[in-house]
């Protein structure tokens, strides 16, 4: 699989950083060819000019809709021949115009045990039901919310003590540990979607 990196981001981009201290420190053979942001205060987009990194700020606003903001998201991934699509925190929902330019090619880090807690607040949804196990997911990316196939997932304990926000830095350091695990495997490839499985082949 192609190993440029497109990385999705809309806010403080601790997981972007995350996957780039993994290609720094030769865990993750990649390369993040462009961090494209909808939102040009994010944080995250500091982080990469700092290390040399192709930022770019598309804003939502500038699209009169969904589909043209997508054309001009594929475009620019395009333009820099993106195999692999990485949310990290990206806070716009993509229609099929963006999912179908990248057949299982977009993933997606969430902050909980999919499929329970799908949608904005995981961690606070979770502490709020009640679970005593939450965790965070890494998905391929199809045009359901949250829902595409699960490439890997991370418990983390919820504790009596925990409040939204210690339950959500204790799932943080999983997610930073779990992302760029994911990278790798599916850039690695020997695997195939069944059903709604990500399953990975056998070594020989
Ligand atoms: C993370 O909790 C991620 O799971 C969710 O959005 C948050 C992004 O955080 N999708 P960061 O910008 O990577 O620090």
């Amino acid at each position: 699989m192609n190993r440029n990196l497109g990385v999705l981001i809309s806010g403080r981009g601790s997981n972007l950083q995350a996957i780039m201290r993994a290609i720094a420190d030769g865990r993750l053979d990649a390369r993040i060819a462009v961090v494209i942001s909808n939102r040009a205060e994010a944080a995250g987009l500091q982080r990469a000019r700092e290390a040399g990194i192709e930022t770019l700020c598309l804003s939502h606003r500038s699209c009169a809709t969904r589909e043209e903001y997508d054309g001009r998201l594929v475009e620019a991934l395009r333009a820099r021949d993106i195999g692999l699509v990485c949310l990290a925190g990206f806070m716009r929902l993509l229609g099929p115009t963006f999912i179908e330019a990248f057949p299982n090619a977009i993933l997606n880090i969430h902050p909980s045990l999919l499929p329970a807690f799908p949608g904005l607040d995981a961690q606070h949804q979770a502490w709020q039901h009640g679970v005593k196990v939450s965790g965070a997911t890494v998905h391929l990316v199809n045009c359901d919310l949250d829902a595409g196939p699960i490439i890997l997932q991370a418990a983390v304990p919820v504790l009596n003590t925990d409040t939204p926000d210690t339950l959500a830095a204790r799932i943080l350091v999983e997610e930073h540990r779990l992302y760029p695990e994911a990278i790798r495997l599916v850039l690695d490839g020997g695997w195939e979607i069944v059903g709604r499985r990500f399953v990975r082949r056998a070594a020989v």
